[in-house]
């Protein structure tokens, strides 16, 4: 579709539905960007998009969409033509983690998680990478402070969190000067995470200080308009992440897994 032809130009925010994707779209509303809101739960992605719709802002697109499932980008694409859209911003939040030992946790939901942290957010740049070429557009994904290193007792979790910082920050040098790629890095965040992940297992978890969604949001939001390779999300994160770097992997695989509640293996 020709930018010309567009009835509206719009930034794509994964899980905008609660927690850190909520935010993120709170902020961009409020900075004037028009939006389309996916996630799974059609009820919540209407809330929002009313709230942001009063005070005169156009009311932001809904796609109730499970991105977990094959063919998710292709079906987010026809929607958006459907609705007059072209995307000048996509914001690839959605992501979940389990907490436990791999050869404790449920395979499906394990496998779930490559599905959406790592398959739908790929193709979903790929899927927009020529309309955001077109348009010099921006693209924010979303990782975490578990990308520096391996993490047992989160282990798939921290694995697809590696990738997404690994991807992003080779597509950013591959696409300089026609679309920005920053990559996101946030620790822990008060936001529905820790349940999904079932932080209840691990009190060492769950009592971890937190940043508010609000915050992280501000500071992805800066990073990408800034054009940032990566950003951590505020002061102790970036301590661990070079802490988390420079560390041998032998020294900090028992304090994870230790922090984590991970056991290792008594056979
Ligand atoms: N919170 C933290 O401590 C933390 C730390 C580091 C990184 N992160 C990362 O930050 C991102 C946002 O997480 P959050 O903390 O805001 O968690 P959250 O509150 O659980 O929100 C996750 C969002 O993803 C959506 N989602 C989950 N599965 C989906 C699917 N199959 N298809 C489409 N949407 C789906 C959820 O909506 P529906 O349920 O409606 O689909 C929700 O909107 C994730 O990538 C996470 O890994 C979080």
């Amino acid at each position: 579709m020709d930018q010309a032809a567009a009835a509206r130009t719009v930034t794509v925010i994964t899980g905008a539905s609660a927690g850190i994707g909520a935010d993120f779209a709170r902020l961009f509303a409020d900075k004037g960007h028009d939006l389309a809101l996916v996630a799974r739960d059609a009820d919540r992605l209407a809330t929002l998009a009313d709230e942001l719709g009063r005070a005169g802002r156009p009311r932001p697109l809904v796609i109730p969409l499970d991105l977990a499932v094959q063919g998710a980008a292709d079906t987010l694409l026809e929607k958006l033509q459907a609705a007059g859209a072209r995307v000048d911003n996509l914001v690839n939040n959605a992501g979940y983690g389990l907490l436990g030992n791999v050869v404790d946790l449920d395979r499906k939901g394990q496998l779930g998680m490559i599905d959406l942290n790592i398959r739908a957010l790929t193709d979903l740049t790929l899927a927009f990478l020529p309309m955001l070429r077109a348009d010099k557009g921006r693209i924010l994904n979303v990782a975490s402070t578990a990308a520096f290193c391996p993490g047992p007792g989160l282990a798939i979790y921290y694995a697809t969190k590696a990738y997404v910082l690994s991807f992003s920050e080779a597509l950013a040098h591959e696409l300089k000067g026609e679309v920005s790629v920053t990559t996101l890095c946030p620790g822990p965040t008060t936001t529905e995470f820790q349940s999904r992940a079932g932080f209840e297992k691990s009190p060492m978890m769950n009592n971890m200080p937190k940043m508010s969604a609000k915050a992280v949001a501000q500071i992805g939001y800066d990073a990408m308009m800034a054009g940032k390779r990566v950003a951590t999300a505020g002061f102790s994160n970036q301590a661990m992440a070079v802490a988390m770097k420079l560390s041998p992997h032998a020294l900090l695989l028992p304090i994870l897994s230790r922090i984590q509640g991970a056991r290792a293996s008594t056979r």
